[in-house]
């Protein structure tokens, strides 16, 4: 017998598709069998070309917009995706807001503090709020959070972007327990400094710095990130509720 990660009874949304991680998320769940929704929040373009990518996964598809930080806008988000593919039972919260440069918490400012609470913890309590309720009724449900192994490492000048990480990974600690007996599992991903296609395109993948202090001496891919993704959706992770892995190659673990 071979053991296979099969999505094709379920519908997959990916939140931040078009970033560098949220792509290949999206083709790898494809690949697995799911509809996808792929979302994006300004870069329509890509929302089309990666939705193009999938053609020969034969599965549904479609492109939704919204902010996730603001609660309407991912409401009218869930109306438009339950009326083009149906409703997702599995949920990839991936989009982040990106700042730079990271400053101490003497110099960050104060809008920054704001701006990863918005993008970590309001993102996956407004993407609870809509897309849990189905799952409940459906009694299966999948809902991932991307962190970060930064809130493992806590560096100095991480304290805005490990801040809002650290107050998501408290709001989806808590789902997984409000939320289990409903058969709907809630984990989270905490990927390393990941090598993606703009590495690729721009040859920085090698960066040794980095790399000569991970035990397996290289930086992860966006793809090793992807097969968790899909791991945690899919049967095989049936059992695995409330957990944070580390997908670092050693770099930080728990
Ligand atoms: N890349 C890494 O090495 C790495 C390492 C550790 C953890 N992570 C985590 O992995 C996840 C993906 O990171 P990434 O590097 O792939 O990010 P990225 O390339 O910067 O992409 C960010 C995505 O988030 C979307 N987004 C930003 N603000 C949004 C908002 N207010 N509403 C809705 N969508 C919004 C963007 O949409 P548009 O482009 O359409 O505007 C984009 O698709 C993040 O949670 C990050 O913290 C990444």
């Amino acid at each position: 017998m071979t053991l296979n990660i099969d999505l094709s009874e379920h519908t997959a949304l990916i939140t931040g598709a078009t970033g560098q991680l949220g792509r290949v998320m999206v083709k790898t769940l494809a690949q697995a069998g799911a509809s996808i929704a792929i979302h994006f929040n300004k870069n329509k373009q890509s929302a089309f070309e990666i939705k193009e990518s999938l053609k020969d996964f034969g599965v549904k598809t479609c492109i939704v917009q919204c902010d996730v930080t603001d609660l309407e806008s991912v409401m009218k988000m869930k109306n438009e995706v339950e009326s083009l593919i149906g409703n997702p039972d599995i949920v990839i919260t991936n989009a982040v807001s990106q700042i730079f440069p990271w400053r101490t918490v003497l110099e960050e400012d104060i809008k920054d503090y704001e701006d990863q609470f918005k993008s970590s913890v309001m993102q996956n309590v407004n993407m609870a709020k809509a897309f849990v309720p189905h799952m409940q009724r459906s009694k299966w449900g999948r809902f991932i959070g991307i962190n970060t192994e930064c809130t493992i490492q806590t560096f100095e000048t991480q304290s805005a972007y490990v801040s809002g990480k650290k107050g998501m990974d408290g709001v989806l600690r808590v789902l997984a327990k409000e939320i289990g007996p409903y058969n709907i599992t809630v984990n989270q991903i905490a990927p390393g400094w990941t090598v993606s296609y703009k590495d690729r395109e721009n040859g920085t993948e090698e960066q040794p710095e980095y790399s000569n202090n991970i035990p397996l001496r290289r930086r992860g891919t966006d793809q090793e990130i992807a097969n968790v993704a899909a791991f945690l959706a899919s049967d095989l992770a049936s059992f695995i509720t409330g957990a944070l892995i580390p997908v670092t190659g050693g770099n930080a673990v728990l």
